[in-house]
């Protein structure tokens, strides 16, 4: 990657991908929509206010523990680094660490969207201006080497905050940890935010905001189908349904169905009965040492972690082992 153009212009999610992700979700048996389509410009804004409501304590909490324990989380990561985060988003917690490091350390942001990754990256360039902030328009998913400047020898650490690997099954999690830990390399290290289990009035409250924004957020899915793909939906065909499902450790998501009806996309015709669901996304929540096996199994060791004081929360530093 050439620093000087500080910014790789790609539009990543094109429609194409859209309407062949969701017109294959909507054939199978348990119609599903991937969660990654959440995040167009107004689907990001959503997402931000969702984390500012009182019910969704997982940005607070984890704000919190960042704000508490970054310094020492620096000083175990090791300095002159090259911070590279996940999904970025707007990157509130990211000052939490920038302002621990030193100015020959480099931050590069990863997301899929671009208007708010440009503002991002705006925004932490003005407020850190010794530090080199870079920011990559890409899936993190699909990356094939670390988008770090050329000849870049800085140690190298994935800050991978939000518990969005609470949003992959434990199995494409496991896969996701190990293909980071085999682009990070032998001296690599992560900094991964981790929800943990808990009450499931707690859980459920988080997915239900009385703002009715995570509602917004879901339905904005059946907005974007019909701007970006033309679909035809009836009009408030759709609820939002959100609930903890304790045998699988995870809030699911999902936009039921209010009436009988039919979903054309293309040409395409789905007939959807009343009370049959979409699903949206999948939040598992982990127990801090179920979670560190799981990184275990993929190639990471565990160095330190930390956690709140109602144990809401937690953030774990990986190393590659
Ligand atoms: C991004 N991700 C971790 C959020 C979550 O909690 O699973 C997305 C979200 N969905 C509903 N509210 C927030």
């Amino acid at each position: 990657m050439q620093t000087e153009s500080r910014k790789i212009p790609v539009d990543i999610v094109d429609s194409e991908d859209f309407r062949l992700d969701v017109c294959a979700g909507l054939r199978q048996r348990q119609r599903s929509i991937p969660p990654k389509y959440f995040y167009d410009a107004q689907g990001s804004a959503l997402f931000d206010q969702i984390c500012e409501t009182a019910e969704y304590y997982l940005t607070r909490t984890e704000t919190t523990i960042l704000d508490e324990h970054s310094a020492e989380m620096v000083g175990l990561i090791g300095q002159p680094c090259a911070l590279v985060e996940f999904g970025c988003g707007s990157a509130v917690k990211t000052p939490l660490l920038l302002r621990h490091l030193d100015s020959s350390s480099v931050c590069v942001l990863i997301d899929i969207c671009k208007p708010q990754l440009e503002q991002t990256e705006a925004r932490l360039a003005a407020q850190f201006p010794n530090i080199k902030i870079l920011a990559v328009c890409a899936d993190y998913t699909q990356l094939q080497a670390l988008p770090l400047p050329i000849s870049c020898d800085l140690r190298p650490v994935i800050f991978f905050p939000g518990s969005t690997i609470g949003n992959y099954t434990p199995e494409e999690a496991q896969h996701l940890l190990r293909k980071a830990a085999k682009l990070i390399g032998p001296n690599g290290s992560m900094l991964i935010g981790v929800d943990c289990k808990k009450n499931p009035t707690v859980l459920n409250a988080a997915y239900n905001d009385k703002a009715g924004l995570t509602k917004a957020f879901n339905l904005n899915l059946l907005a974007r189908m019909e701007r970006e793909l033309g679909a035809e939906i009836e009009p408030d065909g759709f609820t939002h349904y959100a609930y903890y499902n304790p045998a699988l450790g995870r809030v699911e998501m999902h936009l039921v169905s209010r009436f009988d009806q039919v979903i054309r996309i293309s040409g395409e015709e789905f007939w959807i009965g009343e009370g049959e669901s979409m699903h949206t996304e999948n939040s598992y929540k982990y127990w801090p040492d179920e979670f560190q096996d799981l990184a275990k199994s993929a190639g990471w060791d565990i160095e330190m972690f930390w956690t709140d004081a109602d144990k809401f929360f937690s953030i774990h530093l990986l190393r590659v082992s």
